[in-house]
C-alpha cells in the first residue's frame, strides 16, 4: 500500500536537549492517527518536522514515496497545496475577517473566485461557522475561532490535517468537538488526520495511538 507520509529515523535536538531519537513514522490515506506523550516529550517538535515546518538533523520524510522538497519556495508550496495545518494557537490574521482568513491559503496558492468563494461558504457551513464570516477573529469564541482555522486548513483540499491540541486542555467538551469535527472532514473530504492530543478520550477515537517518551515511541 502507498503510505501518504512516510517517516524514518528522525532525529532533532535543541543543543544537548535530545528530544526526538530515531522516530520513524507511516501514515495511510485517510487515516486519523492521535499522538499523547507527556508535556515536553517532544509532540510539537515531531508535528512541526511532519508538516515540514522545521527540518530534522537526521532521518527521513517522504510523501507518497516522494521526499519532501528542501527548497523554500517548494517546501511552501507543498505545505499550502497538501498539508492543512492547525496550530496549537490559531494564528488567525487579527484584521483580516473570517471569511478572509479561511481564503487566505487559497489567495497564496493563486486561488480566487466565485468557486473557492464557495467552497469557502461550505466548509463554514459544515463547520457552524457560516453566520459568523464577516467578523474578525476577536468578535468570536475560542471555538468559533478554532473552526475557522479548521476551515482555513482545509480550503485547499489537503490529503493531512495536523492539530497541535492545546496543553492542559482537557476540558471532554472540548475534545469531542473537535474530534466531531476532524471526524467528520475526514469523512467528508477523506482527509487523514494526526492530531497531537493530551485526551485520552480523543486518541481512543483514533484509528491507530503513539505515545511519545525520552524521545521515542513507547
Ligand atoms: N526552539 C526550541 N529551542 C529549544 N528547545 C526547544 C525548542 N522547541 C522545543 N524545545 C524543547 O523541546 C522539548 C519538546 O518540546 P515540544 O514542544 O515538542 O513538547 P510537547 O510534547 O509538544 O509539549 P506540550 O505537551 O507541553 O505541548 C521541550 O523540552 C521544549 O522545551
Ligand atoms: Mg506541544
Amino acid at each position: 500500500m502507498e503510505h501518504l507520509i512516510h517517516a524514518e529515523n528522525l532525529s532533532k535536538s535543541y543543543g544537548a536537549l535530545r528530544v526526538l531519537q530515531g522516530i520513524d513514522f507511516e501514515l495511510a490515506p485517510s487515516e486519523f492517527v492521535a499522538i499523547t506523550g507527556a508535556s515536553g516529550s517532544g509532540k510539537s517538535t515531531l508535528l512541526h518536522l511532519l508538516a515540514g515546518l522545521d527540518q530534522p538533523d537526521s532521518g527521513a520524510l517522504y510523501f507518497k514515496n516522494t521526499p519532501y522538497p528542501t527548497s523554500g519556495r517548494e517546501l511552501d508550496r507543498f505545505r499550502n497545496q497538501e498539508l492543512g495545518l492547525i496550530f496549537q494557537f490559531h494564528h488567525l490574521m487579527p484584521e483580516l475577517t473570517a471569511l478572509e482568513n479561511i481564503l487566505l491559503p487559497a489567495s497564496i496558492a493563486g486561488r480566487s473566485g466565485p468557486s473557492t468563494e464557495a467552497w469557502a461558504r461550505e466548509l463554514a457551513d459544515r463547520l457552524d461557522v457560516a453566520n459568523r464570516l464577516d467578523h474578525r477573529p476577536d468578535e468570536l469564541s475560542g471555538g468559533e475561532q478554532q473552526r475557522v482555522a479548521i476551515a482555513r486548513a482545509l480550503i485547499n483540499k489537503p490529503r493531512v490535517l495536523f492539530a497541535d491540541e492545546p496543553s492542559g486542555n482537557l476540558d471532554r467538551a472540548r475534545s469531542e468537538e473537535l474530534y466531531a469535527l476532524l471526524a467528520d472532514a475526514r469523512s467528508a473530504w477523506n482527509v487523514a488526520v494526526v492530531v497531537v492530543t493530551h485526551s485520552d478520550w480523543l486518541a481512543s477515537k483514533a484509528d491507530r495511538r503513539l505515545h511519545l517518551q525520552d524521545g521515542k515511541w513507547a
